[in-house]
């Protein structure tokens, strides 16, 4: 599973993308559907020897089923179960631990969470697909900067 990555076409960016994301407290990245974004960019940053063994990610994906569907396809890529390092948590469901360092949400889940811990514990915040859903993520972004 983990070859399937590292031929996309965003594993070339990997140090780059570590590089950017240590220096900066915002990036974007955009690139073609498909290369990466979503599955292989987490992983860079939880394989990467200096951020990796602390952080903790949220990633909100504007669907439901889309952060399930995500956070199950990264875990079997790593060959681990759902719930462990690489979780998701939805509403009314989730699947997550303590250990968990890569936690997909929807953006309503990170809004409430934000709402009750307005710090948020977390290392790296990723927004999925921002533009066509500018709504929530107009909401969720300024809260994250
Ligand atoms: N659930 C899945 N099942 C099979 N292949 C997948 C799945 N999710 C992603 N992929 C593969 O991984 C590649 C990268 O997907 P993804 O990271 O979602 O791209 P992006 O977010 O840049 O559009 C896709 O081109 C596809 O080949
Ligand atoms: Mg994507």
């Amino acid at each position: 599973m983990k070859r399937t990555g590292s031929k996309l076409p965003s594993a070339s960016y990997k140090n780059d993308l570590n590089k950017l994301i240590n220096e900066n407290q915002v990036i974007l990245i955009s690139g073609e559907t498909g290369c990466g974004k979503t599955t292989q960019v987490p992983q860079f940053i939880l394989d990467d020897p200096i951020q990796g063994p602390k952080c903790r990610i949220i990633v909100t994906q504007p669907r439901r089923i889309s952060a399930i569907t995500v956070a199950e396809r990264i875990a079997s890529e790593r060959c681990e179960n759902i719930g462990n390092s690489v979780g998701y948590y939805i509403r009314l469901e989730s699947e997550k631990s303590s250990n968990t360092q890569l936690l997909f949400v929807t953006p309503g889940v990170l809004l409430r969470k934000l709402q009750s811990d307005p710090l948020l514990e977390v290392s790296l915040a990723l927004s999925g697909l921002v533009w066509p859903y500018l709504t929530l993520s107009d909401l969720v972004l300024p809260c994250l900067v």
